[in-house]
Protein backbone atom coordinates (compact mmCIF):
# COMPACT_ATOMS: atom_id res chain seq x y z
CA UNK A 1 0.00 0.00 0.00
CA UNK A 2 1.33 3.45 -0.84
CA UNK A 3 1.96 5.79 1.94
CA UNK A 4 -0.03 8.31 0.79
CA UNK A 5 -3.07 5.80 0.79
CA UNK A 6 -5.95 6.79 2.72
CA UNK A 7 -8.53 4.29 2.79
CA UNK A 8 -11.05 6.53 4.43
CA UNK A 9 -13.60 7.59 2.04
CA UNK A 10 -11.73 5.53 -0.57
CA UNK A 11 -14.21 6.28 -3.89
CA UNK A 12 -13.98 9.96 -2.78
CA UNK A 13 -10.24 9.60 -2.66
CA UNK A 14 -10.49 8.20 -6.38
CA UNK A 15 -12.35 10.57 -7.60
CA UNK A 16 -10.91 13.58 -6.13
CA UNK A 17 -8.15 12.68 -8.38
CA UNK A 18 -6.02 9.86 -6.13
CA UNK A 19 -5.35 6.53 -7.00
CA UNK A 20 -5.95 3.38 -4.63
CA UNK A 21 -4.01 0.33 -4.98
CA UNK A 22 -7.01 -1.79 -4.49
CA UNK A 23 -10.39 0.24 -6.75
CA UNK A 24 -12.97 1.43 -4.68
CA UNK A 25 -16.27 -0.97 -5.68
CA UNK A 26 -20.10 -0.24 -5.59
CA UNK A 27 -22.43 -1.84 -7.97
CA UNK A 28 -25.31 -0.26 -9.83
CA UNK A 29 -28.39 -1.82 -8.35
CA UNK A 30 -26.88 -3.22 -5.60
CA UNK A 31 -30.03 -2.82 -3.41
CA UNK A 32 -33.03 -4.85 -4.24
CA UNK A 33 -34.45 -7.98 -5.71
CA UNK A 34 -31.38 -10.26 -5.02
CA UNK A 35 -31.23 -9.62 -1.37
CA UNK A 36 -34.02 -11.46 0.72
CA UNK A 37 -33.92 -8.60 3.52
CA UNK A 38 -35.01 -6.34 0.33
CA UNK A 39 -37.62 -8.76 -0.47
CA UNK A 40 -38.98 -8.84 3.10
CA UNK A 41 -39.47 -4.75 3.85
CA UNK A 42 -40.61 -4.91 0.10
CA UNK A 43 -43.49 -7.22 0.48
CA UNK A 44 -44.96 -4.71 3.26
CA UNK A 45 -45.50 -1.89 0.36
CA UNK A 46 -47.21 -3.07 -2.20
CA UNK A 47 -47.37 0.33 -4.58
CA UNK A 48 -43.33 0.44 -5.54
CA UNK A 49 -43.28 4.28 -5.30
CA UNK A 50 -44.63 4.56 -1.89
CA UNK A 51 -42.20 2.40 -0.84
CA UNK A 52 -39.19 4.77 -2.52
CA UNK A 53 -41.09 7.95 -0.94
CA UNK A 54 -40.87 6.06 2.73
CA UNK A 55 -37.92 7.92 4.55
CA UNK A 56 -37.23 4.49 6.66
CA UNK A 57 -38.13 1.92 4.08
CA UNK A 58 -35.45 3.78 1.18
CA UNK A 59 -33.15 4.18 4.19
CA UNK A 60 -33.21 0.48 5.05
CA UNK A 61 -32.79 -0.63 1.40
CA UNK A 62 -29.99 1.95 1.08
CA UNK A 63 -28.15 0.58 3.59
CA UNK A 64 -28.73 -3.03 3.02
CA UNK A 65 -25.67 -3.85 0.99
CA UNK A 66 -23.16 -1.84 3.03
CA UNK A 67 -24.12 -4.50 5.84
CA UNK A 68 -23.71 -7.17 3.81
CA UNK A 69 -21.12 -6.49 1.99
CA UNK A 70 -19.35 -3.68 2.94
CA UNK A 71 -19.22 -1.77 -0.40
CA UNK A 72 -17.50 1.80 -0.45
CA UNK A 73 -20.37 3.67 -1.94
CA UNK A 74 -24.13 3.99 -1.06
CA UNK A 75 -26.65 4.46 -3.67
CA UNK A 76 -29.44 6.09 -2.33
CA UNK A 77 -32.83 3.96 -2.93
CA UNK A 78 -34.94 5.54 -5.21
CA UNK A 79 -35.93 5.72 -8.77
CA UNK A 80 -35.41 7.61 -11.67
CA UNK A 81 -39.28 7.92 -12.32
CA UNK A 82 -39.91 9.85 -9.82
CA UNK A 83 -39.24 13.18 -11.54
CA UNK A 84 -42.02 12.53 -14.01
CA UNK A 85 -44.39 11.57 -10.81
CA UNK A 86 -43.22 14.90 -9.42
CA UNK A 87 -44.27 16.76 -12.31
CA UNK A 88 -47.60 15.06 -12.17
CA UNK A 89 -47.43 12.59 -14.92
CA UNK A 90 -49.57 9.23 -14.02
CA UNK A 91 -46.82 6.59 -12.61
CA UNK A 92 -47.36 3.02 -12.24
CA UNK A 93 -44.81 0.12 -11.35
CA UNK A 94 -46.41 -3.12 -12.42
CA UNK A 95 -45.55 -6.17 -11.26
CA UNK A 96 -44.32 -8.27 -13.97
CA UNK A 97 -44.23 -5.38 -16.38
CA UNK A 98 -42.64 -2.45 -15.14
CA UNK A 99 -43.30 1.10 -15.50
CA UNK A 100 -46.43 2.08 -16.93
CA UNK A 101 -47.27 5.82 -18.01
CA UNK A 102 -49.43 7.82 -19.05
CA UNK A 103 -48.36 8.91 -22.45
CA UNK A 104 -46.78 12.49 -23.64
CA UNK A 105 -47.53 12.82 -27.09
CA UNK A 106 -47.50 16.76 -27.71
CA UNK A 107 -46.74 20.05 -27.04
CA UNK A 108 -50.50 20.08 -25.40
CA UNK A 109 -49.11 17.06 -22.83
CA UNK A 110 -46.54 18.91 -21.82
CA UNK A 111 -48.72 21.97 -20.79
CA UNK A 112 -50.34 19.50 -18.15
CA UNK A 113 -47.19 19.51 -16.07
CA UNK A 114 -46.12 21.25 -14.00
CA UNK A 115 -42.73 21.88 -11.32
CA UNK A 116 -44.56 23.79 -8.89
CA UNK A 117 -44.66 20.97 -6.44
CA UNK A 118 -41.53 19.32 -7.25
CA UNK A 119 -39.49 19.60 -3.97
CA UNK A 120 -42.46 19.55 -1.86
CA UNK A 121 -43.32 15.76 -3.49
CA UNK A 122 -39.31 15.08 -3.37
CA UNK A 123 -39.13 15.67 -0.21
CA UNK A 124 -39.19 12.17 1.85
CA UNK A 125 -36.21 11.54 -0.55
CA UNK A 126 -34.64 14.35 0.76
CA UNK A 127 -35.63 13.10 4.19
CA UNK A 128 -33.89 9.60 3.89
CA UNK A 129 -30.63 11.14 2.68
CA UNK A 130 -30.39 12.97 6.03
CA UNK A 131 -31.12 9.85 7.77
CA UNK A 132 -28.66 7.98 5.97
CA UNK A 133 -26.04 10.60 6.48
CA UNK A 134 -26.21 9.66 9.85
CA UNK A 135 -26.61 6.63 9.91
CA UNK A 136 -23.34 6.15 7.40
CA UNK A 137 -21.45 8.47 9.84
CA UNK A 138 -22.42 6.26 12.85
CA UNK A 139 -21.86 2.62 11.55
CA UNK A 140 -20.09 3.26 8.13
CA UNK A 141 -17.67 5.86 7.93
CA UNK A 142 -15.64 5.09 5.18
CA UNK A 143 -19.13 5.00 2.89
CA UNK A 144 -19.53 7.53 0.64
CA UNK A 145 -23.25 8.07 -0.39
CA UNK A 146 -24.17 8.78 -3.98
CA UNK A 147 -27.53 10.64 -5.44
CA UNK A 148 -28.66 10.11 -8.71
CA UNK A 149 -31.38 10.92 -11.20
CA UNK A 150 -32.01 9.50 -15.08
CA UNK A 151 -30.82 11.83 -17.82
CA UNK A 152 -33.47 13.89 -19.73
CA UNK A 153 -33.19 11.27 -23.05
CA UNK A 154 -33.68 8.34 -20.78
CA UNK A 155 -36.22 9.67 -18.70
CA UNK A 156 -38.39 11.35 -21.51
CA UNK A 157 -37.99 7.57 -22.86
CA UNK A 158 -40.61 6.55 -20.19
CA UNK A 159 -42.30 9.54 -20.42
CA UNK A 160 -42.94 9.09 -24.18
CA UNK A 161 -43.38 5.60 -24.90
CA UNK A 162 -45.32 5.20 -21.60
CA UNK A 163 -43.06 2.56 -19.97
CA UNK A 164 -40.24 0.08 -21.34
CA UNK A 165 -39.48 0.16 -25.02
CA UNK A 166 -38.37 -2.08 -27.74
CA UNK A 167 -37.78 0.42 -30.17
CA UNK A 168 -38.23 3.50 -29.48
CA UNK A 169 -40.36 4.70 -32.23
CA UNK A 170 -42.62 7.64 -30.84
CA UNK A 171 -39.61 9.56 -28.94
CA UNK A 172 -37.14 9.01 -32.08
CA UNK A 173 -39.86 10.04 -34.13
CA UNK A 174 -41.13 13.18 -32.45
CA UNK A 175 -37.36 14.11 -31.87
CA UNK A 176 -36.69 14.68 -35.82
CA UNK A 177 -40.13 15.66 -37.01
CA UNK A 178 -40.57 18.41 -34.14
CA UNK A 179 -37.09 19.17 -32.41
CA UNK A 180 -38.14 22.59 -30.86
CA UNK A 181 -41.30 21.25 -29.73
CA UNK A 182 -39.17 17.81 -28.14
CA UNK A 183 -36.66 20.39 -26.60
CA UNK A 184 -39.55 22.03 -24.63
CA UNK A 185 -39.69 18.58 -22.45
CA UNK A 186 -35.94 18.22 -22.71
CA UNK A 187 -35.09 21.26 -21.55
CA UNK A 188 -38.11 21.28 -19.17
CA UNK A 189 -36.12 17.74 -17.42
CA UNK A 190 -32.88 20.03 -17.50
CA UNK A 191 -33.90 22.37 -15.22
CA UNK A 192 -36.02 19.52 -12.94
CA UNK A 193 -33.20 17.46 -12.70
CA UNK A 194 -30.30 19.65 -12.18
CA UNK A 195 -32.83 20.72 -9.22
CA UNK A 196 -33.25 18.05 -7.53
CA UNK A 197 -29.71 16.95 -7.70
CA UNK A 198 -28.67 20.43 -5.71
CA UNK A 199 -31.20 19.42 -3.24
CA UNK A 200 -29.81 16.02 -2.95
CA UNK A 201 -26.15 17.75 -2.52
CA UNK A 202 -27.88 20.12 -0.14
CA UNK A 203 -29.11 17.17 1.86
CA UNK A 204 -25.58 15.26 1.98
CA UNK A 205 -25.09 13.29 -1.12
CA UNK A 206 -21.39 13.40 -1.79
CA UNK A 207 -21.17 12.20 -5.83
CA UNK A 208 -23.68 12.18 -7.89
CA UNK A 209 -24.18 9.62 -11.31
CA UNK A 210 -27.24 10.81 -13.96
CA UNK A 211 -28.31 7.49 -15.34
CA UNK A 212 -28.88 7.57 -19.44
CA UNK A 213 -29.61 4.10 -19.65
CA UNK A 214 -30.77 4.28 -23.01
CA UNK A 215 -28.67 6.87 -24.52
CA UNK A 216 -27.15 3.86 -26.65
CA UNK A 217 -30.18 4.02 -28.99
CA UNK A 218 -28.99 7.47 -31.31
CA UNK A 219 -27.28 8.04 -34.19
CA UNK A 220 -24.38 10.74 -33.86
CA UNK A 221 -26.45 13.62 -34.53
CA UNK A 222 -29.51 12.92 -32.03
CA UNK A 223 -26.89 11.98 -29.65
CA UNK A 224 -25.00 15.24 -29.62
CA UNK A 225 -28.71 16.76 -29.22
CA UNK A 226 -30.39 14.77 -26.78
CA UNK A 227 -27.90 13.61 -24.11
CA UNK A 228 -24.03 15.48 -24.92
CA UNK A 229 -26.35 18.92 -24.69
CA UNK A 230 -28.47 18.40 -21.73
CA UNK A 231 -25.80 16.58 -19.94
CA UNK A 232 -23.60 19.72 -20.20
CA UNK A 233 -26.26 21.86 -19.32
CA UNK A 234 -27.07 19.95 -16.13
CA UNK A 235 -23.44 20.05 -14.99
CA UNK A 236 -22.92 23.65 -15.82
CA UNK A 237 -25.76 24.06 -13.81
CA UNK A 238 -25.22 21.83 -10.55
CA UNK A 239 -21.48 22.93 -10.45
CA UNK A 240 -22.49 26.36 -10.19
CA UNK A 241 -24.11 25.83 -6.76
CA UNK A 242 -21.74 22.90 -6.25
CA UNK A 243 -18.20 23.40 -7.93
CA UNK A 244 -16.63 20.64 -6.41
CA UNK A 245 -19.23 17.56 -6.65
CA UNK A 246 -18.05 15.04 -8.20
CA UNK A 247 -20.35 13.72 -11.52
CA UNK A 248 -20.63 10.21 -12.53
CA UNK A 249 -21.95 10.18 -16.23
CA UNK A 250 -23.55 6.49 -17.55
CA UNK A 251 -24.23 6.90 -21.53
CA UNK A 252 -24.83 2.99 -21.79
CA UNK A 253 -24.45 1.40 -24.88
CA UNK A 254 -22.98 4.96 -26.33
CA UNK A 255 -20.28 2.80 -27.72
CA UNK A 256 -17.76 4.97 -30.22
CA UNK A 257 -19.56 7.96 -29.03
CA UNK A 258 -18.32 7.49 -25.13
CA UNK A 259 -14.75 9.24 -25.95
CA UNK A 260 -17.36 12.46 -27.16
CA UNK A 261 -19.19 12.18 -24.39
CA UNK A 262 -16.15 12.16 -21.54
CA UNK A 263 -14.38 15.09 -23.72
CA UNK A 264 -17.53 17.52 -24.18
CA UNK A 265 -19.45 16.83 -20.70
CA UNK A 266 -16.80 17.59 -18.57
CA UNK A 267 -18.12 14.69 -16.57
CA UNK A 268 -15.42 13.32 -13.48
CA UNK A 269 -15.92 10.07 -14.14
CA UNK A 270 -17.56 7.65 -16.69
CA UNK A 271 -19.34 4.76 -15.97
CA UNK A 272 -19.14 2.08 -19.31
CA UNK A 273 -21.06 -0.58 -20.28
CA UNK A 274 -19.77 -4.25 -20.70
CA UNK A 275 -19.76 -3.93 -24.05
CA UNK A 276 -16.71 -1.53 -24.48
CA UNK A 277 -13.05 -3.14 -25.44
CA UNK A 278 -10.86 -2.83 -22.17
CA UNK A 279 -7.80 -1.29 -24.12
CA UNK A 280 -9.94 1.29 -25.65
CA UNK A 281 -11.33 2.57 -22.62
CA UNK A 282 -7.41 2.82 -21.39
CA UNK A 283 -6.46 4.74 -24.30
CA UNK A 284 -9.43 6.79 -25.33
CA UNK A 285 -11.14 7.51 -21.63
CA UNK A 286 -9.09 6.83 -18.67
CA UNK A 287 -6.49 9.06 -19.24
CA UNK A 288 -9.48 12.26 -19.59
CA UNK A 289 -11.40 10.83 -16.62
CA UNK A 290 -12.10 8.10 -13.82
CA UNK A 291 -13.19 4.81 -15.64
CA UNK A 292 -16.34 3.09 -13.40
CA UNK A 293 -17.09 -0.41 -14.98
CA UNK A 294 -17.36 -3.24 -16.58
CA UNK A 295 -17.99 -6.52 -15.44
CA UNK A 296 -20.91 -7.91 -17.16
CA UNK A 297 -23.97 -8.35 -14.51
CA UNK A 298 -24.54 -11.85 -16.69
CA UNK A 299 -20.84 -12.98 -15.60
CA UNK A 300 -21.76 -12.04 -12.12
CA UNK A 301 -24.86 -14.00 -12.07
CA UNK A 302 -22.87 -16.75 -13.59
CA UNK A 303 -19.99 -16.91 -11.27
CA UNK A 304 -17.29 -19.53 -10.80
CA UNK A 305 -14.09 -19.47 -13.32
CA UNK A 306 -15.63 -17.48 -16.24
CA UNK A 307 -16.68 -14.55 -13.55
CA UNK A 308 -13.19 -14.65 -11.82
CA UNK A 309 -11.43 -14.24 -15.41
CA UNK A 310 -13.53 -11.36 -16.47
CA UNK A 311 -12.82 -9.78 -13.15
CA UNK A 312 -8.92 -10.24 -13.33
CA UNK A 313 -9.01 -8.86 -17.10
CA UNK A 314 -10.76 -5.84 -15.70
CA UNK A 315 -8.61 -5.02 -12.92
CA UNK A 316 -5.06 -5.81 -14.76
CA UNK A 317 -6.39 -3.74 -17.63
CA UNK A 318 -7.46 -0.54 -15.59
CA UNK A 319 -5.23 -0.27 -12.46
CA UNK A 320 -2.55 1.52 -13.81
CA UNK A 321 -5.14 4.71 -14.06
CA UNK A 322 -8.04 6.16 -11.49
CA UNK A 323 -10.62 3.29 -12.13
CA UNK A 324 -13.73 2.25 -10.02
CA UNK A 325 -15.20 -1.14 -10.22
CA UNK A 326 -18.88 -1.62 -10.77
CA UNK A 327 -20.92 -3.26 -13.42
CA UNK A 328 -21.46 -2.35 -16.80
CA UNK A 329 -25.11 -2.34 -16.11
CA UNK A 330 -27.48 -3.35 -12.62
CA UNK A 331 -27.05 -6.57 -10.87
CA UNK A 332 -30.04 -8.84 -11.83
CA UNK A 333 -32.23 -9.74 -9.29
CA UNK A 334 -31.32 -13.75 -9.73
CA UNK A 335 -28.01 -12.87 -8.63
CA UNK A 336 -26.72 -15.76 -6.22
CA UNK A 337 -25.21 -13.41 -3.10
CA UNK A 338 -22.23 -15.52 -3.30
CA UNK A 339 -20.94 -14.08 -6.10
CA UNK A 340 -21.02 -10.95 -4.73
CA UNK A 341 -19.29 -12.04 -2.04
CA UNK A 342 -16.77 -13.52 -3.99
CA UNK A 343 -16.71 -10.14 -6.39
CA UNK A 344 -15.74 -8.18 -3.63
CA UNK A 345 -13.09 -10.46 -2.32
CA UNK A 346 -11.00 -10.70 -5.23
CA UNK A 347 -11.40 -6.94 -6.09
CA UNK A 348 -9.98 -6.31 -2.27
CA UNK A 349 -6.91 -8.58 -2.72
CA UNK A 350 -6.07 -7.38 -5.95
O1 LIG B 1 -29.47 0.01 -5.79
C1 LIG B 1 -29.60 0.98 -6.58
O2 LIG B 1 -28.94 1.08 -7.64
C2 LIG B 1 -30.53 2.12 -6.19
C3 LIG B 1 -31.86 2.05 -6.65
C4 LIG B 1 -32.27 2.21 -8.12
C5 LIG B 1 -33.49 1.66 -8.58
N1 LIG B 1 -33.69 2.10 -9.85
C6 LIG B 1 -34.41 0.83 -7.78
C7 LIG B 1 -35.44 0.00 -8.45
C8 LIG B 1 -31.70 2.91 -9.17
C9 LIG B 1 -30.35 3.65 -9.24
C10 LIG B 1 -32.61 2.84 -10.27
C11 LIG B 1 -32.39 3.50 -11.56
C12 LIG B 1 -33.28 3.19 -12.70
N2 LIG B 1 -34.63 2.99 -12.69
C13 LIG B 1 -32.84 3.16 -14.06
C14 LIG B 1 -31.43 3.45 -14.54
C15 LIG B 1 -30.52 2.29 -14.36
C16 LIG B 1 -30.83 1.12 -15.25
O3 LIG B 1 -31.12 0.05 -14.67
O4 LIG B 1 -30.76 1.25 -16.47
C17 LIG B 1 -33.97 2.88 -14.85
C18 LIG B 1 -33.99 2.73 -16.36
C19 LIG B 1 -35.10 2.78 -13.98
C20 LIG B 1 -36.53 2.55 -14.35
C21 LIG B 1 -37.09 1.33 -13.75
N3 LIG B 1 -37.30 1.14 -12.39
C22 LIG B 1 -37.56 0.17 -14.42
C23 LIG B 1 -37.52 -0.05 -15.92
C24 LIG B 1 -38.04 -0.70 -13.44
C25 LIG B 1 -38.74 -2.02 -13.67
C26 LIG B 1 -37.77 -3.07 -14.07
C27 LIG B 1 -37.05 -3.58 -12.87
O5 LIG B 1 -35.82 -3.59 -12.86
O6 LIG B 1 -37.78 -3.98 -11.95
C28 LIG B 1 -37.84 -0.10 -12.16
C29 LIG B 1 -38.19 -0.64 -10.82
C30 LIG B 1 -37.13 -0.66 -9.77
N4 LIG B 1 -36.25 0.33 -9.51
C31 LIG B 1 -36.91 -1.72 -8.84
C32 LIG B 1 -35.84 -1.31 -8.02
C33 LIG B 1 -35.25 -2.06 -6.85
C34 LIG B 1 -37.71 -2.99 -8.73
C35 LIG B 1 -39.06 -2.71 -8.17
C36 LIG B 1 -39.50 -3.64 -7.05
O7 LIG B 1 -38.74 -3.91 -6.10
O8 LIG B 1 -40.67 -4.05 -7.09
Amino acid sequence: MKSDFKPKKNLLHVLNGGKSKTPPIWLMRQAGRHLKEYMAIRSKTKNFLEFCYTPNLSVEATLQPIRRYGFDAAILFSDILVIPDALGQQVNFVSGTGPVLKKISSIYDLKKLTSNNLHNQLKPVYKAINIIKKELRKFHAETTLIGFAGAPWTVATYMVEGGSSKNYQSIRRWAYEAPDEFNVLIDMLVNTTSDYLIKQIDSGVEVIQLFDSWAGVLPPSQFERWVIKPTVKIVDLVRAVHPDIPIIGFPRGAGMLYERFVKETNVDAISIDSTIPLKWAVEKLQDYCIVQGNLDNIALLTGGRAMELEISNILEAFSNGPFIFNLGHGILPETPVSHVERLVELVRSA
